[in-house]
């Protein structure tokens, strides 16, 4: 079994992704945020599965995109985290972050994505018609979550789901078109 986890969240820039993290580790959501979140571990016996829990933040101010792609390549699970009232955060789900890493581990790497829609305390309506047919495409997406780091609705899910989908694989993960 794995000794810790590394989770890595990526996404447009003001979806949320630093709020999300410090509202984790503060239990409150912080009115101001820097760029970037400093890499934090979360020790062993407060996390759900009990194994040592690296989470990293991602700015495209602080960062290129080869500092990118080498957090693509160290990380066991990424979080995609878009904004659940920005619809070009989700068009950007397809037409940039998946390829993205993709293209940085290979077609058939085996690294779970998460699907993060944040910001869901601005919004009733819910951003799964958009996200559902993402995760039926592409056989990587593990899962989706909405939250809110603002009311901290579903922030320790998100970090559980992201822990279970590098510890407990649902399987091996196949394109629709390989399986037969
Ligand atoms: P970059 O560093 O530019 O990549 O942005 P980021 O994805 O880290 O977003 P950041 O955490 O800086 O948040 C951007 C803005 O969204 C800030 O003004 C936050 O206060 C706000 N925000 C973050 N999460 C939420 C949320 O759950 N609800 C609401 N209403 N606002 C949020």
């Amino acid at each position: 079994m794995r000794r810790d986890v590394r989770i890595l969240l990526v996404g447009e820039p003001g979806v949320g992704k630093t709020s999300l993290i410090l509202s984790l580790v503060s239990e409150e959501f912080p009115e101001e945020v820097p760029a970037k979140a400093e890499e934090i571990t979360i020790p062993a016996d407060v996390t759900p599965e009990k194994v040592p829990t690296h989470i990293v933040d991602y700015s495209a101010q602080e960062q290129d995109e080869e500092a990118l792609e080498e957090e693509i390549q160290r990380c066991h699970v990424v979080c995609v985290v878009y904004s659940v009232d920005e619809h070009d955060s989700i068009t950007q789900i397809t037409d940039k972050w998946l390829p993205l890493i993709n293209k940085t581990l290979g077609p058939d790497h085996q690294i779970p994505v998460i699907l993060v829609g944040n910001k869901c305390d601005i919004m009733d309506a819910t951003s799964m018609e958009s996200i559902i047919p993402i995760m039926n495409e592409f056989a990587e997406v593990e899962t989706c979550v909405e939250c809110s780091a603002k009311t901290l609705k579903n922030i320790s899910e998100l970090f559980y789901y992201a822990q279970k989908a590098v510890l407990h694989p649902t399987g091996p993960l196949y394109s629709a078109e390989d399986k037969e």
